[in-house]
């Protein structure tokens, strides 16, 4: 039984994030989505039961999908939930550094999960939530970007 958790903060989660999700479970038998609750960072748009709602309404119907919180380190949370994929995106060049060096981190810290990186699609290597804030912020459509429960939240949020 291959458990995958698939973290992030999801503020809010985009189409990049489902297609993840979608792609990621067809690799293991069970993936938990685990929603950051960060109480040091308190400049999230959605909260965190906001955003677990709002990947639960978009997660709706995926089998062996769920959607959990999590807060402090990540691979405590990993050895908690007996997880041996830790799976996270890759958009392209830029986030190389930083995910080699977290998930570096992470196997030094919990040798037993293995950080799965997985090419976002090309259509959606250009998106990410800070860009899906900004846009909606500033009034442009965004729902070809974003799952209908964010962009029913993102509307509520700005009008
Ligand atoms: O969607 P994000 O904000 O890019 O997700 C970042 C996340 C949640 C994956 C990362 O911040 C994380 O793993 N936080 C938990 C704290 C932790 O374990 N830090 C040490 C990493 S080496």
């Amino acid at each position: 039984m291959i458990h995958a958790v698939y973290p992030g903060s999801f503020d809010p989660p985009h189409n990049g994030h489902l297609d993840v999700i979608r792609r990621g479970k067809t690799v293991c038998d069970r993936l938990t989505v685990a929603v950051l609750g960060n109480p040091l960072k308190s400049s999230y748009l959605f909260s965190l039961e906001e955003r677990v709602d709002l990947l639960r309404e978009a997660t709706a119907g995926l089998e062996h999908v769920e959607v959990e919180t999590f807060s402090g380190l990540l691979v405590e949370y990993a050895r908690r939930k007996d997880a041996q994929i830790i799976l996270k995106s890759l958009r392209g060049a830029l986030d190389f550094e930083y995910e080699a060096q977290m998930a570096g981190l992470n196997r030094t810290l919990y040798p037993p999960a293995e950080t799965l990186l997985m090419l976002a699609s090309p259509e959606w290597s250009f998106l990410s939530s800070t860009r899906v804030r900004e846009l909606a912020s500033l009034g442009a459509d965004v729902s070809g970007l974003v799952p209908e429960a964010s962009l029913r939240a993102l509307r509520a949020k700005f009008g």
